[in-house]
């Protein structure tokens, strides 16, 4: 009984760790770009999970452009035009950090 009890609370521990894990941690963002991961992290974590657009093979600004353009013109999208700079501003940081050599950026999954 008591074994069920301890697996019940890792069970639940699991699931917070793993939600606190979507997304990056913030500390690995730099500071001029935390508050575009944050509009980043509020505006794509609506209709799919902010891993969608973290895993994406996507690199280019063109590219990522094109996507956000789609995902801004879907309905009660609640992305605005003048947002778009700034999400575009963390989504190219990203790609390109994640594309290096060091492994560039933890924990998105
Ligand atoms: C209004 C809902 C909505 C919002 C908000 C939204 N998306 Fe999406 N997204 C979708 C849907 C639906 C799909 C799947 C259909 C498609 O690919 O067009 C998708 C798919 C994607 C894909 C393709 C993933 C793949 O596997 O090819 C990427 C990348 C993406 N979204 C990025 C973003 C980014 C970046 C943002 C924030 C700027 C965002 N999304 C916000 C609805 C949304």
């Amino acid at each position: 009984m008591r074994q069920v009890a301890f697996l019940t609370v890792a069970v639940l521990l699991g699931c917070a760790a793993y939600q606190r894990g979507e997304g990056l941690d913030v500390e690995s963002v730099p500071a001029p770009l935390r508050a575009d991961y944050e509009l980043f992290a509020r505006r794509c974590s609506r209709c799919h999970s902010l891993s969608r657009p973290l895993n994406a093979r996507i690199s280019s600004e063109e590219h990522w452009r094109e996507y956000v353009n789609r995902m801004r013109r879907m309905p009660s999208s609640g992305i605005a035009a003048d947002e778009v700079p700034g999400l575009l501003r963390f989504l190219t940081w990203y790609s390109a950090a994640r594309r290096s050599p060091d492994g560039g950026v933890g924990g998105s999954r």
